[in-house]
């Protein structure tokens, strides 16, 4: 199997992508490495440990990394799991004690894969540290497209300048809104995956509701899982078709066209992946 370690701050589709590395044999969870963004430090670790005790893997390691000024509790809820935080068992094991550059540096080994899905503090922290990232997959940005501002993606919005490093330094696979806004997970998937994790989608569905005027128009009713649409390339390679595109990140967090080439994901199979997700998810 492939080691993995994710970097995360969950959030609900960060939920979603744990759970599916949690569940897929193909991939070794090695650990979680927390970081700020769709709520603080705190619950973003909470919510790993949570979350890895619900899918029975207290066995994988939670490393505190990053705080930040998080926030997008309009999407993800105060505790940034829809209100539903509490309902996920406690985790006996405590948050392991290691700084979060010296365990990328400890645990990365040549055929490792780190998949990155919240801002890149951590990750540009490790690179300015001198960490080589052999394969490391982001979900972020949008190509003339945001959902923080009209084009400012999240992730690359909330850290600008570690998206600017690792876009400059890290050799990404960078898998932008383009393609993830268009991997809904509608209400009949939610219907057939584990119950527990379609119980926190709640306030993400109200706001996806409520923005359909907006950036989220004439979508199907559901959630988008983002950041499990960037795992699933961790887990079976060839699933995202990349291209190599010359990008860069201006002073807004918007990734734009520059000089760095990076393999950038612009298409998927969704309708193989949503079953290939459905089954893996389903309890
Ligand atoms: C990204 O932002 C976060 O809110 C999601 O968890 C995802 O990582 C999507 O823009
Ligand atoms: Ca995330």
């Amino acid at each position: 199997a492939t080691p993995l370690i994710i970097d995360t701050d969950p959030g609900v589709d960060d939920a979603f992508a744990i759970a599916l590395a949690a569940r897929s044999p193909e991939v070794e969870l090695k650990g979680l490495t927390t970081v700020f963004g769709n709520v603080g430090l705190d619950l973003t670790t909470a919510n790993a440990l949570r979350l890895l005790a619900h899918l029975g893997r207290t066995d994988v390691p939670v490393v505190k990394g990053s705080e930040g000024p998080g926030g997008a509790a309009d999407v993800h809820g105060a505790d940034g799991l829809g209100g539903q935080a509490l309902t996920l068992p406690e985790n006996p094991v405590p948050i392991s004690g290691e700084d979060v550059v010296r365990f990328f540096a400890d645990t990365i080994t040549p055929d490792t894969v780190v998949a990155a899905i919240g801002p890149l503090t951590n990750i540009a922290a490790a690179l300015e540290a001198g960490v080589e990232f052999p394969r490391l997959i982001v979900m972020g940005g949008g190509l003339g497209l945001g959902n923080m501002t009209a084009r400012a993606e999240f992730n690359f919005w909330a850290d600008a300048k570690a998206a600017r490093t690792v876009i400059r330094k890290g050799n990404p696979v960078v898998v932008p809104l383009n393609l993830t806004q268009r991997c809904i997970a509608d209400t009949e998937f939610l219907a057939n995956v584990d119950p527990v994790l379609s119980n926190l989608t709640g306030t993400y569905r109200a706001y996806l509701a409520a923005h359909k005027d907006q950036n989220h128009s004439d979508r199907e009713e559901g959630i988008l899982i983002h950041d499990a649409v960037a795992v699933a390339e961790a887990i079976v390679p060839g699933t995202l078709k990349l291209e190599t595109h010359g990008l860069d990140i201006d002073d807004e967090g918007a990734l734009v066209e520059g000089k760095h080439q990076v393999e950038v994901a612009v298409e998927t199979d969704w309708p193989a992946l949503r079953s290939f997700m459905e089954q893996r998810l389903s309890v």
